[in-house]
């Protein structure tokens, strides 16, 4: 396994309140260039795992385990791999870009603090190669943020992850902020960049559709605990939980496999 989370617990304490925990025994694991959907409703806990998965924040109990090496007590240069290889984008692509910045140095910036290209020219042509990748246009480098969409800003987020080259991609509700049309482009980028770069990845959503075309597995959260997990085929044909159940009902699928499935179910019920 590339990541292994084993058991997480976690609190956040606001004086003089008493310590609540927000994450209970949370396990899960992810091979190399699968995709994982962590899926829930707002406040159970997502985004405190993308801390934790990220070395932001540390649980009280349990280990996260990357590549074999405990995240939380990464120090020096496995701290600086981990760092290179584990990238996040995050739900707000006009908060998440620094608007002083141009797209080439926005893009750069993670070649510079990795030097990993010692030359503005070589830094210049892996942005030119890795926004043509993503779909953007690398005559556009030297505009900044404010002259582009929100899917666009997305796409300028995710090559600002990809160009130093990570193994895993944490999203935390990456396409939430953008129009409909606009989500299913990013989401196909992301499965795109999956396949042919080998890329792992963590996609959160409160939504099961949002994961269903992306996602090998699935892991469903509620308040702070696992409930359900598994291949997405069993998640979505078979839910045993009826939170998970709850969730498939809460969405419309246009697919008529689920349809049925959800109609016998229906049926069942009434
Ligand atoms: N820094 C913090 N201090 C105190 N409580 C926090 C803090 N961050 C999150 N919480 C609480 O922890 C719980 C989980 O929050 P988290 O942000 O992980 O949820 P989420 O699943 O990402 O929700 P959303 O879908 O709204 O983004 C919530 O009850 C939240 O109020
Ligand atoms: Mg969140």
């Amino acid at each position: 396994m590339l990541l292994t989370v084993d058991r997480i617990n976690k609190s956040y304490s606001s004086f003089p309140n008493p310590p609540v925990q927000v994450l209970h025994d949370v396990s899960f694991s992810l091979a190399p260039g699968q995709a994982l959907g962590l899926v829930g409703e707002s406040g159970s806990g997502k985004s405190t795992i993308a801390k934790c998965l990220m070395a932001l924040a540390a649980p009280e109990s349990g280990s996260i385990l990357y590549d074999g090496m405990d995240v939380s007590k990464a120090r020096g240069a496995e701290l600086l791999r981990f760092r290179r290889e584990v990238q996040m984008v995050f739900q707000d692509p006009y908060g998440s870009l620094n608007p002083r910045m141009s797209v080439e140095e926005l893009i750069g910036e993670g070649l510079l603090v990795h030097k990993l290209e010692p030359t503005a020219a070589r830094r210049r042509e892996r942005v030119a190669e890795i926004m043509r990748t993503v779909g953007l246009n690398p005559d556009d480098m030297v505009r900044f943020p404010r002259s582009f969409s929100g899917g666009q800003r997305q796409r300028i987020a995710i090559a600002r992850a990809l160009v130093i080259g990570p193994r895993i991609l944490v999203c935390d509700e990456p396409v939430a902020a953008l129009d409909v049309s606009v989500q299913a482009q990013v989401i196909n980028l992301l499965r795109d960049m999956q396949r042919k770069l080998g890329l792992a990845i963590v996609f959160i959503a409160h939504d099961l559709a949002v994961v269903r075309h992306l996602c090998d597995s699935i892991v469903v959260l509620h308040k702070g605990r696992v409930v359900e997990a598994g291949p997405r085929a069993d998640i979505f044909e078979r839910p045993r939980e009826a939170y998970t159940q709850a969730l498939l009902a809460a969405v419309p699928v246009p697919d008529p496999e689920i349809g049925r499935a959800r109609r016998e179910r229906r049926h069942v019920l009434t």
